[in-house]
C-alpha cells in the first residue's frame, strides 16, 4: 500500500494501473475510519483492481460553528486499518495541496434536493462536498466511486451532479453499517460521553418502531410525531424528523417506498440516521 500526499504523487502511483487499463475504485473519506468506511473499501475491492481511499478533512464543507478544528485526525491508525482491508493507495493531501494559494472562483451547487434536511441547518455544506468530491474525482479518475447510505442526502447530491455534469464514473451506494445496538457508525460517535452513547441507539430504535407502525397502518404524520416525542423524551434536541421518497421528494402519506430521516443533537454532538421503508414489503 502506498500513501500519497500530492496530486502529482497520486498521478504517478496510478499511472501503471491506468496504462494497464485496470479498474480503479475510489472511496472518499475524512478519516478516523471505522467499520462503515472499511465496508466501502471491501465493496470496492470486490469489483475493482485498484482501490484508492482519500483522507481529507475538507474545510469548505464545515460551517463556522462546526467541528472542523476538532474533527479527529488519526492517519496512522487509519493507514493500519486500510492496509488490513487491502487498500492500494491512500491519498491524504494537505489543505494547501487541495485548494492551492489562489482564490477559488468556481462553485458546484445542486439545487432542490439540498434545500432542506441537512441543507437547511448546514448552509453551503453540500456545495463544499460537491466541490471537493469533484476535485477528487478529477485527481483519481476512478471507474467506480463508493458512498454510504448513512449520508443519504449526500449520496443523492453526488449522484445528481455526476449525472448532470456527465462525470464518467459509476456511483455505488452502500447500506448503513451499525453497531450491535443499532447506532449507525460515525466518526462523530467518538464525541459522545458514556451516558450519551447509551442513549444514542434510541434514534435507530425509534426509526424501526416507526417503520413497523407505518406497515401496520398508522399515519405518516403520527409516526413522525412519535419519533420526535421519543427522541425528545430521551434527551435529544431534534433538528428534524422527516419522510421523503427515495428520490428525496416530499411525501404526505405512506403511498410508496419512503425514507425516514432524523438529525438530532445529544449535547453538542449532531447525529444523523435514516431508514428505508418498503411499501409492499
Ligand atoms: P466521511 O464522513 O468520512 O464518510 C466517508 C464515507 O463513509 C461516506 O460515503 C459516508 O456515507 C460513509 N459512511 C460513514 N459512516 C457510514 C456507515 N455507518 N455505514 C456506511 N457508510 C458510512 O462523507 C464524508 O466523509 C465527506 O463528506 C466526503 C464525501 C469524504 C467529502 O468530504
Amino acid at each position: 500500500m502506498k500513501t500519497e500526499t500530492t496530486i502529482q504523487g497520486l498521478a504517478a502511483s496510478l499511472q501503471p494501473a491506468r496504462a494497464a487499463r485496470k479498474t480503479i475504485g475510489f472511496v472518499p473519506t475524512m478519516g478516523n475510519l471505522h467499520e462503515g468506511h472499511l465496508t466501502l473499501v471491501r465493496e470496492a475491492k470486490k469489483i475493482c483492481d485498484v482501490v484508492v481511499v482519500s483522507i481529507f478533512v475538507n474545510p469548505i464543507q464545515f460551517g463556522p460553528n462546526e467541528d472542523f478544528d476538532s474533527y479527529p485526525r488519526t492517519l496512522d491508525q487509519d493507514s493500519q486499518l486500510l492496509a488490513e482491508v487491502g487498500c492500494d493507495i491512500i491519498f491524504a493531501p494537505s489543505v494547501e495541496q487541495m485548494y492551492g494559494s489562489k482564490p477559488r472562483l468556481t462553485n458546484i451547487s445542486v439545487s432542490e434536493i439540498t434545500a432542506d434536511l441537512c441543507g437547511l441547518q448546514r448552509p453551503g455544506h453540500f456545495d463544499g462536498v460537491a466541490v471537493v468530491v469533484t476535485k477528487l474525482f478529477n485527481m483519481v479518475q476512478p471507474n467506480y466511486a463508493f458512498f454510504g447510505e448513512k449520508d443519504y442526502q449526500q449520496l443523492a447530491v453526488i449522484r445528481q451532479f455526476v449525472r448532470d455534469l456527465n462525470i464518467p464514473l459509476e456511483v455505488i451506494g452502500v447500506p448503513i453499517v451499525r453497531a450491535a445496538d443499532g447506532l449507525a457508525l460515525s466518526s462523530r460517535n467518538g464525541y459522545l460521553s458514556a451516558e450519551q452513547r447509551q442513549i444514542a441507539p434510541t434514534i435507530y430504535q425509534s426509526l424501526k418502531a416507526a417503520a413497523q407502525a407505518l406497515q401496520q397502518g398508522e399515519t405518516l404524520s403520527q409516526v413522525l410525531a412519535n419519533i420526535k416525542a421519543t427522541l425528545t423524551a430521551a434527551g435529544f434536541v431534534v433538528d428534524y424528523v422527516e419522510a421523503r421518497t427515495t428520490e428525496l421528494q416530499k411525501i404526505e402519506a405512506f403511498s410508496e417506498d419512503l425514507v425516514l430521516f432524523v438529525a438530532a443533537k445529544l449535547g453538542n454532538t449532531r447525529l444523523i440516521d435514516n431508514l428505508q421503508v418498503k411499501h409492499s414489503a
